[in-house]
C-alpha cells in the first residue's frame, strides 16, 4: 500500500489569531497544489485561532487540513476551560493531536486518558494523531521499544483494527523535542518500523500497512528529506520549524532536496 505522507505543523502555544492568519496566507503562497498532490499538510493552531484559520482556508480554498493540538474526552459538561471533540469537528477540524509528550509531562495525561480521547475523536469523525516516544533515560537504558510498545497497547486498547489503520501515530522521542537534537534517520526509521510491527501484532497486517507513522522531534528543512526517505516514515510532526512559512514550506517540499 502506498501511504500518502502527512506533514503537520504543531504551533503549540504560539501565534495569536492575527499572526495565525498571516502565517496561513504566507504558507498558501509558498506551498503549491502540486505539493499537496504529493503530501497532505495539516496546521494545528491554538484553539483561539481555529475559527480564523478555518475561515481563511475555506474562503481562499487553501488545501491544508485543519488540526487541533488537544481536546477533552467528553462531549459537553462541567469541565471549565476544556474543549470537546464535537466543538472542534464543527469548526472543520480533521486531525487532533492526542497524548503529546508535553500534555503527558506538564498536564499529567495518562495512557488511559489518551485512550478515551482517541475514542472520542473517532466518535466525532476526526482522525487522531497519537504521540508516543521514550525519554532519554529510557533510551539509554535500552527500554525505548518496550516503552513505545506499552504506550501503543494502552492507548489503542479496544480500538478497532479499521480505526487504527485510518489514524496517525507520531513517534516523537522526548529528548528530540524542541532540543535541536534529531534522532538519526536510522534510529527514527527503526522506531517507526517498530511502531508498525507492534500495530501488526496487536491489530493485524492490514492495519499496520495502512497506519501512517510520523516522526517528530526537531524536524527541519535540512533533515526532512533524509527522514522522509525512510520506508516506514510517512510524515512529520513539526513544532518549532512550523512557525515560519519558509521553513515549514521547505519541509513540505522535502522532495526538492533530493
Ligand atoms: P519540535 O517539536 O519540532 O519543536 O522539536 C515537535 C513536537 O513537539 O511535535
Amino acid at each position: 500500500m502506498s501511504r500518502k505522507p502527512l506533514i503537520s505543523g504543531n504551533w503549540k502555544m504560539n501565534l495569536n489569531h492575527f499572526e495565525a492568519l498571516k502565517l496561513v496566507q504566507e504558507l498558501s503562497y509558498a506551498i503549491t497544489r502540486e505539493d499537496i498532490d504529493e503530501v497532505d499538510v495539516s496546521v494545528h493552531p491554538p484553539f483561539t485561532d481555529l475559527r480564523t484559520v478555518q475561515t481563511v482556508l475555506e474562503s481562499d480554498k487553501i488545501p491544508f487540513q485543519l488540526g487541533a493540538q488537544h481536546c477533552h474526552n467528553e462531549t459537553s459538561g462541567a469541565f471549565t476551560g476544556e474543549i470537546s471533540p464535537v466543538m472542534l469537528q464543527k469548526l472543520g477540524v480533521e486531525y487532533v493531536i492526542v497524548g503529546h509528550s508535553e500534555r503527558r509531562e506538564v498536564f499529567g495525561e495518562t495512557d488511559e486518558l489518551v485512550n478515551k480521547k482517541i475514542k472520542s475523536v473517532f466518535n466525532a469523525e476526526m482522525t487522531p494523531i497519537l504521540c508516543v516516544g521514550e525519554t532519554l533515560a529510557e533510551r539509554d537504558a535500552g527500554d525505548a521499544e518496550s516503552r513505545v510498545a506499552a504506550q501503543l497497547e494502552a492507548c489503542l486498547a479496544s480500538i478497532t483494527p479499521e480505526d487504527v489503520g485510518s489514524m496517525v501515530v507520531a513517534y516523537e522521542p522526548i529528548w528530540a523535542i524542541g532540543t535541536g537534537k534529531t534522532a538519526s534517520a536510522e534510529d527514527a526509521q527503526s522506531m517507526c518500523a517498530f511502531v508498525r510491527s507492534t500495530v501488526s501484532s496487536l491489530f493485524g497486517a492490514e492495519a499496520a500497512d495502512a497506519v501512517r507513522v510520523q516522526y517528530g522531534g526537531s524536524v527541519k528543512p535540512v533533515n526532512a528529506h533524509e527522514l522522509m526517505s525512510q520506508p516506514d516514515i510517512d510524515g512529520a510532526l513539526v513544532g518549532g520549524a512550523s512557525l515560519a512559512a519558509d521553513s515549514f514550506a521547505r519541509i513540505v517540499q522535502y522532495r526538492n532536496q533530493a
